[in-house]
């Protein structure tokens, strides 16, 4: 099996080969941008480098962005746990073109990777491309589909109107078509029974979006209006927990490697023998799996739990990590705070921050566990 540590270092060294600086994740938190508490997205780093208002160095770079989807546009919070392939805090890796490539090698080389490199199989990959929008006058996007058939058979070129397949960061800002990539990881069975192309974008589990490239050509105004932008871009975005399932042959993202010591630390934990768990256990273990990683990083990166904002949303991660444990695992006295040495141990070498700070991080989520189950005990 393919480690996770591997799988992202043959990404990012994949995009170096192909002439992009391998750059740092941006802090989960962010400071300076009134539209947004948290990074969404890999790209939100380079909004200004889109937006023309930067001149990048740079023109082609790589990374792996720490992002958290848990307010604003993008918010996945209510569902992580319920299902097996969302999270509120999950890798980015990305690859980006300031004014420089577009399309056609955005294309050819998130297919050279998957494919050649990856060998994930042809025939469980489908694509799709933006179908068009007369409200704002953007057409079908007819040269992702150019550039797709070079590489793909066209009955898995499929196309998809806004909702899907036309990015924003928010409500204002870089914005435009763009083309995803999604892998039918079904038994061989399934899929001989039932076409994956019937299932992309409909919420299967097993059919699902690992890769999404952007192509950045407008910006949205605050009036709703579409501006081009002086220069096209290109801004990908793969889950690497998503890559990570397909690629490690399991068929959720919580049975990757990612979580396998937090996971056997609260089946040993609560003395639950995972493969036998009741479905609301699975769900309260896949919360408190993934939500330990949100706080982890936010904290380490500056934003502390409290009553407001941000630390609000953190504090609220925190509190729905407990309520689930208390009420499914039985855990009534203060545990979160021991994951956090595992999720430092995890991502030794790929985010230091974390070790870093570990003993402050500790700390922190003690106390407000401890606190939050004086409430839950008292039935308040
Ligand atoms: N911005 C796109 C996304 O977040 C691709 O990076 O999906």
């Amino acid at each position: 099996m393919k480690s996770s540590q591997d799988i992202r270092k043959t990404f990012l060294d994949f995009f170096k080969s192909k002439q992009h600086l391998i750059v740092k994740s941006a802090p989960i938190v962010l400071k300076d941008d009134p539209t947004l508490l948290f990074v969404n997205a890999g790209m939100n780093q380079f909004k200004d480098s889109f937006l023309g208002l930067k001149n990048p160095k740079h023109k082609r770079v790589t990374d792996t962005q720490k992002c958290l989807r848990v307010s604003g546009k993008h918010n996945d919070l209510e569902e992580v746990g319920h299902d097996t392939y969302h999270h509120t805090m999950f890798e980015m890796l990305g690859n980006w073109s300031f004014g420089d490539y577009y399309k056609a090698e955005a294309i050819e080389w998130a297919w050279e990777l998957l494919t050649h490199i990856y060998k994930i199989d042809a025939e469980r990959i489908y694509v799709t491309v933006f179908a068009g929008d007369e409200a704002d006058r953007v057409p079908a996007d007819e040269e992702a589909v150019r550039e797709w058939s070079r590489w793909i058979a066209p009955e898995r070129i499929l196309k998809f109107g806004k909702k899907d397949n036309f990015w924003e960061m928010g409500e204002t800002g870089p914005s435009g078509p763009c083309s995803e990539i999604h892998v039918d990881l079904r038994s061989e069975r399934e899929r001989a029974q039932q076409a994956g192309a019937t299932l992309v974008n409909t919420g299967h589990p097993e059919v699902v979006e690992i890769w999404n490239l952007v192509f950045i050509q407008y910006n949205r105004k605050a009036s709703g209006a579409l501006e081009e932008l002086p220069e096209k871009h290109i801004d990908t975005g793969m889950g690497f927990e998503r890559l990570c399932m397909a690629l490690q042959g399991v068929n959720s993202t919580y049975d990757t490697d990612l979580f396998a010591r937090s996971k056997a630390f609260i089946t040993a934990e609560f003395g639950i023998v995972y493969d036998q768990a009741a479905e609301a256990q699975l769900i309260a273990i896949r919360v408190v799996i993934d939500h330990i990683r949100a706080l982890v990083f936010t904290i380490a990166d500056g934003q502390i739990p409290s009553n407001t904002g941000a630390g609000y949303v953190i504090r609220r991660i925190l509190r729905r990590a407990a309520r689930y444990a208390f009420s499914y695992l039985g855990a009534h006295q203060p545990f979160l705070y021991k994951l956090a040495g595992l999720v430092a141990e995890d991502y030794t070498g790929v985010f230091d921050e974390v070790t870093a700070q570990l003993d402050f991080i500790q700390r922190i989520i003690e106390e407000e566990e401890k606190g939050f189950l004086r409430k839950l005990d008292s039935g308040s």
